[in-house]
């Protein structure tokens, strides 16, 4: 294990994970909130713990499809909101081990990502609705408070020196209380101490080391590293009646949306109460891997990229016809999601061209460059790959590119527009950026 900045580092750019949601909830079918949801009495929510036999549950299967798909990480749901651990754990007896199981299947997870050299990042909920104090008896009660979070710091601690080292701890259910009510200063004190290089998520409430956007693409502002989590139909853990999932195409798409923000695409599994990972998504991140297989060098190591008539604050840029962009060192990346044919021109380009390829080809693309427009010829009619392709184009400097985007072309050069300039203050101009930072520098 290295140190804290370079698993930060490391996580930055890995770009792509795959979340798992799996439990009890799994057997029934209908979503992670169903005790909540349908009030369940606890007594019977705790008997599905007869019936979870977990035998198509493979640790190794779904390691190697993790791999397979080009993620680097896995994000592991050791317990949910229902309060049932997927490990062997001496504080919570409501657990995996104790079930028709009988398996340790955080251990059995954790060991296969070891063997491929996937990151684990392990994700637990902290408040949960089967403990007893739970959270309502801890808002009304003071010493129930005291029992109900002594509890939750007990079974992360647990956690963490049971599966030492991992890569990443991801809180979630944080409410009801802020981070004072959890005593989350002193959790991940406690949790560093044991883990030092570890990193922790925002979810026990306080900044954490990364943003987590949940079902949207949109990084922080100012940028810090982020992950956002998307489910692959439209429920984290499996429905029986949910088949709308997305395109594999969109998931690429929201990998390069990710990329062009330097950011991370958390995408979620929901495998049925077996263990059975839905078919639909094995496809989907089959169809990933091949499609990362020949064009990954154009989501890793992204660097800022200058774009347009103005820097949008963190923000890179406005729409391109053809596909998005990525930027690592000179190489400027054109991801044509939309293929254009066998000529197409790059407008406002501001430095020298001095080589282009597509991925996947050894063939030299041929270009001429007059001023800012780039004219590039004798690409084939049709994309060389099903979800189109991407340009990788060298430069004799960092790119970065010049467009009046909704005006006209410019004959001129114009100043670089600042709103800044026209009156206007930044609250103006980012009213979110400047609130979030507010709130940052509160805590
Ligand atoms: C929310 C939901 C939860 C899901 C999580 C994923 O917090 O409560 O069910 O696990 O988001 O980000």
């Amino acid at each position: 294990m290295g140190t804290f900045e370079e698993n930060l580092e490391d996580f930055v750019n890995s770009r792509f994970g795959i979340f798992v949601h799996y439990g009890l909830y799994s057997i029934i079918g209908r979503g992670e909130w169903i005790l909540n949801k349908e009030q369940i009495p606890v007594g019977e929510y705790k008997q599905l713990a007869d019936r979870f036999t977990a035998d198509q549950f493979d640790a190794e299967d779904l390691v190697n499809l993790v791999k397979r798909s080009g993620a680097r990480y896995l994000t592991f749901t050791t317990m949910h909101h229902d309060g049932f651990a997927l490990y062997d754990s001496e504080i919570n007896p409501f657990n995996t081990v104790n079930t028709a199981c009988g398996r340790d299947l955080v251990e059995e997870t954790v060991e296969a990502c070891r063997r491929h050299g996937i990151r684990v990042h392990l994700y637990h909920s902290l408040n949960h609705w089967t403990a007893s104090p739970d959270g309502v008896d801890a808002l009304e009660d003071e010493t129930a408070h005291k029992e109900f979070v002594d509890n939750t710091h007990a079974r992360v601690e647990e956690l963490v020196k049971k599966f030492n080292p991992i890569d990443c701890l991801w809180y979630d259910g944080s409410w009801p209380f802020n981070s004072v009510g959890w005593k989350s200063e002193k959790m991940n004190e406690m949790v560093r101490q044991i883990q030092p290089h570890i990193l922790i998520n925002g979810r026990n409430n306080l900044p954490g080391d990364f943003a987590t956007p949940e079902q949207h693409l949109s990084p922080p502002s100012p940028w810090r590293p982020w992950e956002a989590c998307i489910t692959h139909n439209r429920s984290w853990g499996y429905h029986r009646g949910d088949h709308q999932f997305k395109p594999t195409f969109q998931v690429i798409d929201m990998l390069t949306q990710v990329a062009c923000n330097n950011g991370n695409l958390l995408f979620n599994i929901g495998p049925d109460g077996k263990g059975r990972i839905p078919e639909p998504t094995r496809r989907t991140l089959e169809e990933v891997g091949d499609w990362l297989e020949i064009n990954d060098e154009a989501f890793r190591d992204m660097e800022p990229f200058g774009f347009n008539y103005y820097k949008r604050f963190d923000m890179r840029g406005d729409f391109m016809h053809n596909g998005r962009f990525t930027t690592s060192g000179n190489i400027l990346y054109l991801h044509l999601h939309k293929w254009p044919g066998p000529g197409f021109s790059l407008g406002g380009l501001e430095q020298k061209a001095k080589s282009c390829r597509v991925l996947g080809c050894d063939t030299e693309i041929e270009f001429s460059q007059k001023g800012r427009r780039l004219t590039f010829s004798g690409l084939p009619e049709a994309p060389p790959q099903r979800y189109g392709a991407v340009l990788a184009l060298e430069c004799h400097a960092p790119p970065s590119i010049y467009q009046l985007g909704g005006l006209r072309v410019p004959h001129v050069d114009h100043p670089r527009y600042n709103p800044l300039k026209r009156g206007m203050t930044l609250e103006d101009v980012a009213p979110e950026s400047n609130s979030s930072k507010k709130k940052e520098t509160a805590q």
